[in-house]
Protein backbone atom coordinates (compact mmCIF):
# COMPACT_ATOMS: atom_id res chain seq x y z
CA UNK A 1 0.00 0.00 0.00
CA UNK A 2 3.03 2.45 -0.36
CA UNK A 3 2.88 5.83 -2.16
CA UNK A 4 3.70 5.15 -5.49
CA UNK A 5 3.11 8.78 -7.03
CA UNK A 6 5.80 9.53 -9.26
CA UNK A 7 7.01 13.13 -7.78
CA UNK A 8 6.31 12.27 -4.03
CA UNK A 9 8.89 10.71 -2.05
CA UNK A 10 7.17 11.19 1.12
CA UNK A 11 7.20 7.85 3.32
CA UNK A 12 6.02 9.23 6.86
CA UNK A 13 4.62 11.71 8.53
CA UNK A 14 6.11 13.34 11.78
CA UNK A 15 3.17 14.47 13.63
CA UNK A 16 2.64 14.69 17.32
CA UNK A 17 5.76 13.16 18.35
CA UNK A 18 4.69 9.90 15.98
CA UNK A 19 6.02 8.92 13.03
CA UNK A 20 2.97 7.64 10.94
CA UNK A 21 4.08 6.01 7.59
CA UNK A 22 2.31 6.97 4.61
CA UNK A 23 -0.08 4.74 2.33
CA UNK A 24 -0.75 6.72 -0.66
CA UNK A 25 0.69 9.68 -2.26
CA UNK A 26 -0.54 13.24 -1.87
CA UNK A 27 -0.52 16.16 -3.99
CA UNK A 28 1.96 18.61 -1.86
CA UNK A 29 3.84 21.09 -3.48
CA UNK A 30 6.72 19.91 -4.86
CA UNK A 31 9.01 21.05 -2.77
CA UNK A 32 7.86 19.48 0.62
CA UNK A 33 7.42 15.92 -2.13
CA UNK A 34 11.51 15.67 -1.79
CA UNK A 35 12.00 14.68 1.21
CA UNK A 36 11.36 11.09 2.90
CA UNK A 37 9.78 13.07 5.74
CA UNK A 38 6.92 15.65 6.03
CA UNK A 39 6.76 17.24 9.35
CA UNK A 40 3.24 18.32 10.17
CA UNK A 41 1.77 19.95 13.21
CA UNK A 42 -0.49 17.97 14.95
CA UNK A 43 -2.89 21.47 16.17
CA UNK A 44 -2.98 23.49 13.00
CA UNK A 45 -2.29 20.87 10.34
CA UNK A 46 0.80 23.36 8.68
CA UNK A 47 3.21 21.37 6.98
CA UNK A 48 6.98 21.46 7.03
CA UNK A 49 10.14 20.46 5.76
CA UNK A 50 12.09 20.24 8.44
CA UNK A 51 12.95 19.26 12.25
CA UNK A 52 14.29 22.50 12.62
CA UNK A 53 11.03 24.34 11.02
CA UNK A 54 9.23 22.53 12.82
CA UNK A 55 10.32 22.75 16.10
CA UNK A 56 10.67 26.89 15.40
CA UNK A 57 6.55 26.21 14.73
CA UNK A 58 5.95 24.63 17.88
CA UNK A 59 7.57 27.22 20.00
CA UNK A 60 4.97 29.96 18.56
CA UNK A 61 1.97 27.76 17.21
CA UNK A 62 -0.80 29.31 19.21
CA UNK A 63 -3.07 26.33 18.35
CA UNK A 64 -4.01 23.56 20.98
CA UNK A 65 -7.52 23.10 18.89
CA UNK A 66 -8.56 22.77 15.43
CA UNK A 67 -10.84 26.20 14.55
CA UNK A 68 -14.21 26.66 14.57
CA UNK A 69 -17.39 24.95 17.06
CA UNK A 70 -16.20 22.63 19.39
CA UNK A 71 -19.73 21.37 19.24
CA UNK A 72 -19.33 18.28 21.03
CA UNK A 73 -17.49 16.73 24.67
CA UNK A 74 -17.62 14.17 26.46
CA UNK A 75 -15.41 12.72 29.00
CA UNK A 76 -12.03 13.29 26.95
CA UNK A 77 -13.18 13.08 23.49
CA UNK A 78 -14.05 16.09 21.74
CA UNK A 79 -15.91 17.41 17.73
CA UNK A 80 -14.96 20.79 16.49
CA UNK A 81 -16.86 21.66 13.04
CA UNK A 82 -14.99 23.42 10.73
CA UNK A 83 -16.16 25.38 7.97
CA UNK A 84 -14.33 24.85 4.52
CA UNK A 85 -15.29 28.40 4.03
CA UNK A 86 -13.61 30.04 7.14
CA UNK A 87 -11.19 28.09 7.54
CA UNK A 88 -9.61 27.24 4.20
CA UNK A 89 -6.07 26.73 4.75
CA UNK A 90 -6.52 24.29 7.89
CA UNK A 91 -9.09 22.60 6.01
CA UNK A 92 -6.61 22.16 2.94
CA UNK A 93 -4.35 21.11 5.16
CA UNK A 94 -6.49 18.30 6.67
CA UNK A 95 -7.37 17.20 3.27
CA UNK A 96 -3.72 16.78 2.09
CA UNK A 97 -3.32 14.59 5.26
CA UNK A 98 -6.36 12.44 4.53
CA UNK A 99 -5.33 11.77 1.11
CA UNK A 100 -1.99 10.52 2.42
CA UNK A 101 -4.27 7.59 3.68
CA UNK A 102 -6.91 7.15 1.15
CA UNK A 103 -6.55 5.58 -2.30
CA UNK A 104 -9.11 7.52 -4.04
CA UNK A 105 -9.29 10.76 -5.43
CA UNK A 106 -10.36 13.34 -2.92
CA UNK A 107 -10.65 17.05 -3.06
CA UNK A 108 -7.63 19.23 -1.90
CA UNK A 109 -8.22 23.00 -2.60
CA UNK A 110 -12.38 23.36 -3.26
CA UNK A 111 -13.02 22.75 0.49
CA UNK A 112 -15.74 25.73 0.68
CA UNK A 113 -18.92 23.23 -0.18
CA UNK A 114 -17.91 21.33 3.07
CA UNK A 115 -18.06 21.04 6.66
CA UNK A 116 -15.49 19.30 8.61
CA UNK A 117 -15.87 17.41 11.70
CA UNK A 118 -12.58 16.80 13.49
CA UNK A 119 -12.75 13.72 16.60
CA UNK A 120 -10.10 15.34 19.07
CA UNK A 121 -9.04 13.86 22.29
CA UNK A 122 -8.53 15.92 24.92
CA UNK A 123 -5.39 15.99 27.52
CA UNK A 124 -2.92 18.57 29.67
CA UNK A 125 -1.30 19.63 26.32
CA UNK A 126 -4.29 20.20 24.06
CA UNK A 127 -7.31 18.73 21.48
CA UNK A 128 -4.98 15.65 19.87
CA UNK A 129 -6.29 14.87 16.34
CA UNK A 130 -7.96 11.30 16.14
CA UNK A 131 -9.90 11.65 12.94
CA UNK A 132 -12.37 12.97 11.21
CA UNK A 133 -15.09 13.13 8.51
CA UNK A 134 -16.21 15.74 5.94
CA UNK A 135 -19.52 16.89 4.97
CA UNK A 136 -21.29 18.75 2.09
CA UNK A 137 -23.18 21.50 3.20
CA UNK A 138 -25.55 21.39 -0.15
CA UNK A 139 -29.11 20.60 1.76
CA UNK A 140 -30.33 18.26 -0.93
CA UNK A 141 -27.37 16.12 -0.74
CA UNK A 142 -28.00 11.79 0.28
CA UNK A 143 -24.31 12.06 1.52
CA UNK A 144 -23.89 12.43 5.31
CA UNK A 145 -20.29 11.41 4.54
CA UNK A 146 -18.31 12.66 2.05
CA UNK A 147 -14.40 11.44 3.43
CA UNK A 148 -13.50 9.50 6.87
CA UNK A 149 -10.46 9.25 8.39
CA UNK A 150 -8.90 7.69 11.37
CA UNK A 151 -5.38 7.71 12.00
CA UNK A 152 -3.61 4.83 11.41
CA UNK A 153 -2.21 5.18 15.08
CA UNK A 154 -5.70 5.38 16.22
CA UNK A 155 -7.13 2.43 13.94
CA UNK A 156 -9.05 -0.24 15.26
CA UNK A 157 -10.19 1.35 18.43
CA UNK A 158 -13.76 2.22 17.95
CA UNK A 159 -13.32 6.08 17.05
CA UNK A 160 -14.33 5.26 13.57
CA UNK A 161 -17.16 3.90 14.62
CA UNK A 162 -17.62 6.59 16.93
CA UNK A 163 -17.30 9.24 13.84
CA UNK A 164 -19.80 7.10 11.55
CA UNK A 165 -21.95 7.28 15.11
CA UNK A 166 -21.69 10.72 15.38
CA UNK A 167 -22.54 11.57 11.45
CA UNK A 168 -26.10 9.92 11.80
CA UNK A 169 -26.71 11.79 14.98
CA UNK A 170 -26.05 15.21 12.77
CA UNK A 171 -28.78 13.17 10.28
CA UNK A 172 -30.98 12.51 13.11
CA UNK A 173 -31.09 16.24 14.21
CA UNK A 174 -31.54 17.20 10.60
CA UNK A 175 -34.43 14.89 10.13
CA UNK A 176 -32.95 13.34 7.64
CA UNK A 177 -31.52 9.89 6.26
CA UNK A 178 -28.22 10.11 4.70
CA UNK A 179 -25.51 7.07 3.18
CA UNK A 180 -22.22 7.83 2.71
CA UNK A 181 -20.31 9.26 -0.59
CA UNK A 182 -19.44 6.29 -2.81
CA UNK A 183 -16.90 4.46 -3.45
CA UNK A 184 -15.92 3.21 -0.01
CA UNK A 185 -12.69 1.90 0.48
CA UNK A 186 -12.34 -1.91 1.80
CA UNK A 187 -11.59 -0.31 5.02
CA UNK A 188 -14.99 1.81 4.72
CA UNK A 189 -17.01 -0.89 4.11
CA UNK A 190 -16.05 -3.13 6.64
CA UNK A 191 -16.68 -0.34 9.02
CA UNK A 192 -19.78 1.27 7.83
CA UNK A 193 -21.20 -2.87 7.73
CA UNK A 194 -20.23 -3.50 11.28
CA UNK A 195 -22.09 0.10 12.39
CA UNK A 196 -25.50 -0.80 10.23
CA UNK A 197 -25.63 -3.95 11.38
CA UNK A 198 -24.77 -3.18 15.37
CA UNK A 199 -27.49 -0.37 14.84
CA UNK A 200 -30.11 -2.55 13.29
CA UNK A 201 -29.25 -5.66 15.88
CA UNK A 202 -29.99 -3.03 18.77
CA UNK A 203 -32.92 -1.52 17.06
CA UNK A 204 -34.49 -4.81 16.48
CA UNK A 205 -33.57 -6.05 20.29
CA UNK A 206 -35.50 -2.65 21.29
CA UNK A 207 -38.51 -3.46 19.57
CA UNK A 208 -38.79 -7.10 20.47
CA UNK A 209 -41.51 -8.40 22.91
CA UNK A 210 -40.34 -9.74 26.07
CA UNK A 211 -41.07 -13.33 25.08
CA UNK A 212 -38.13 -12.99 21.86
CA UNK A 213 -41.60 -13.44 19.43
CA UNK A 214 -40.68 -11.05 16.24
CA UNK A 215 -41.21 -7.45 17.18
CA UNK A 216 -44.38 -6.45 15.80
CA UNK A 217 -45.30 -2.96 13.94
CA UNK A 218 -41.86 -3.06 12.48
CA UNK A 219 -41.39 -0.92 9.01
CA UNK A 220 -38.15 -0.52 6.47
CA UNK A 221 -39.24 3.42 6.36
CA UNK A 222 -39.71 3.56 10.19
CA UNK A 223 -36.80 2.27 10.96
CA UNK A 224 -35.11 4.10 8.75
CA UNK A 225 -36.44 7.78 10.15
CA UNK A 226 -35.44 6.34 13.23
CA UNK A 227 -32.10 5.41 12.95
CA UNK A 228 -30.96 7.97 10.05
CA UNK A 229 -30.67 5.33 7.96
CA UNK A 230 -31.36 5.11 4.12
CA UNK A 231 -33.56 2.07 3.42
CA UNK A 232 -31.51 0.90 1.45
CA UNK A 233 -28.45 0.61 4.04
CA UNK A 234 -30.97 -0.69 6.58
CA UNK A 235 -32.37 -3.46 3.95
CA UNK A 236 -28.59 -4.49 3.57
CA UNK A 237 -27.92 -4.15 7.19
CA UNK A 238 -30.89 -6.67 7.62
CA UNK A 239 -29.64 -9.00 5.06
CA UNK A 240 -26.45 -9.14 6.93
CA UNK A 241 -28.00 -10.00 10.40
CA UNK A 242 -29.74 -12.91 8.41
CA UNK A 243 -33.39 -11.54 9.27
CA UNK A 244 -34.52 -11.04 6.17
CA UNK A 245 -34.89 -13.25 3.21
CA UNK A 246 -35.17 -12.26 -0.55
CA UNK A 247 -37.02 -15.12 -2.25
CA UNK A 248 -35.14 -15.54 -5.24
CA UNK A 249 -37.95 -16.39 -7.57
CA UNK A 250 -40.60 -13.71 -5.97
CA UNK A 251 -38.16 -11.15 -4.99
CA UNK A 252 -40.36 -10.77 -1.85
CA UNK A 253 -39.06 -10.11 1.53
CA UNK A 254 -39.76 -12.19 4.59
CA UNK A 255 -38.64 -11.01 8.08
CA UNK A 256 -37.04 -13.43 10.71
CA UNK A 257 -35.50 -12.09 13.88
CA UNK A 258 -32.27 -13.97 14.89
CA UNK A 259 -32.32 -12.18 18.33
CA UNK A 260 -29.86 -14.28 19.71
CA UNK A 261 -27.54 -13.49 17.37
CA UNK A 262 -28.41 -10.06 17.47
CA UNK A 263 -27.57 -10.01 21.44
CA UNK A 264 -24.41 -12.01 20.71
CA UNK A 265 -23.31 -9.29 18.21
CA UNK A 266 -23.85 -6.24 20.23
CA UNK A 267 -22.34 -8.07 23.20
CA UNK A 268 -19.15 -8.96 21.70
CA UNK A 269 -18.94 -5.21 20.63
CA UNK A 270 -19.64 -3.97 24.17
CA UNK A 271 -17.31 -6.07 25.81
CA UNK A 272 -14.81 -4.32 23.82
CA UNK A 273 -15.53 -1.30 25.90
CA UNK A 274 -14.84 1.31 23.24
CA UNK A 275 -15.73 5.09 24.02
CA UNK A 276 -19.12 5.48 22.97
CA UNK A 277 -21.37 8.04 22.47
CA UNK A 278 -23.05 10.19 24.32
CA UNK A 279 -26.06 12.00 21.80
CA UNK A 280 -26.97 14.42 25.10
CA UNK A 281 -23.49 15.83 24.52
CA UNK A 282 -24.16 17.67 21.08
CA UNK A 283 -24.73 21.12 20.92
CA UNK A 284 -25.81 22.00 17.12
CA UNK A 285 -27.75 23.64 15.15
CA UNK A 286 -27.70 22.39 10.96
CA UNK A 287 -26.15 24.25 8.92
CA UNK A 288 -28.10 26.80 6.82
N1 LIG B 1 -10.18 -4.72 8.92
C1 LIG B 1 -11.23 -5.43 9.38
N2 LIG B 1 -12.27 -4.88 10.06
C2 LIG B 1 -12.24 -3.55 10.27
C3 LIG B 1 -11.17 -2.75 9.81
C4 LIG B 1 -10.11 -3.38 9.12
N3 LIG B 1 -9.05 -2.68 8.66
N4 LIG B 1 -11.42 -1.47 10.16
C5 LIG B 1 -12.59 -1.47 10.81
N5 LIG B 1 -13.12 -2.72 10.87
C6 LIG B 1 -14.39 -3.14 11.47
C7 LIG B 1 -14.09 -4.00 12.69
O1 LIG B 1 -15.23 -4.79 12.93
C8 LIG B 1 -13.91 -2.95 13.76
O2 LIG B 1 -14.06 -3.47 15.07
P1 LIG B 1 -12.77 -4.18 15.78
O3 LIG B 1 -11.56 -3.33 15.56
O4 LIG B 1 -13.15 -4.24 17.22
O5 LIG B 1 -12.63 -5.52 15.14
C9 LIG B 1 -15.05 -2.02 13.42
O6 LIG B 1 -15.07 -1.99 11.98
C10 LIG B 1 -14.89 -0.62 13.96
O7 LIG B 1 -13.61 -0.16 13.66
P2 LIG B 1 -13.07 1.23 14.26
O8 LIG B 1 -11.93 0.96 15.18
O9 LIG B 1 -14.22 1.98 14.82
O10 LIG B 1 -12.60 1.95 12.92
P3 LIG B 1 -11.26 2.82 12.71
O11 LIG B 1 -11.14 3.86 13.78
O12 LIG B 1 -10.12 1.93 12.51
O13 LIG B 1 -11.64 3.62 11.37
C11 LIG B 1 -11.74 3.89 9.00
C12 LIG B 1 -12.20 3.05 10.22
C13 LIG B 1 -12.42 3.39 7.75
C14 LIG B 1 -12.13 5.34 9.22
C15 LIG B 1 -10.19 3.74 8.92
O14 LIG B 1 -9.89 2.41 8.57
C16 LIG B 1 -9.51 4.65 7.93
O15 LIG B 1 -9.29 5.82 8.23
N6 LIG B 1 -9.12 4.12 6.74
C17 LIG B 1 -8.41 4.91 5.76
C18 LIG B 1 -9.32 5.92 5.10
C19 LIG B 1 -10.54 5.26 4.47
O16 LIG B 1 -10.45 4.26 3.79
N7 LIG B 1 -11.73 5.88 4.68
C20 LIG B 1 -13.00 5.39 4.16
C21 LIG B 1 -13.26 5.80 2.76
S1 LIG B 1 -13.65 7.54 2.58
NA1 LIG C 1 -9.76 -3.18 18.03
Amino acid sequence: KKASGPASQIECIDFGGWEIDTWYAAPYPEEYSRNRVLYICEFCLKYMNSDYVAWRHKLKCPAKHPPGDEIYRHNSVSVFEVDGRKNPVYCQNLCLLAKLFLGSKTLYYDVEPFLFYVLCEYDDLGYHFVGYFSKEKRASSQNNVSCILTLPIHQRKGYGNLLIDFSYLLTRVEQKTGSPEKPLSDMGLVSYRNYWRLVMSRYLLEHAPEDDGPPVGLSIKKMSEETGMTPDDVVSALEGLRCLIRDPVTGIYSFRSDLEYCREFVAGWEAKNYVQLDPSALTWTPYV
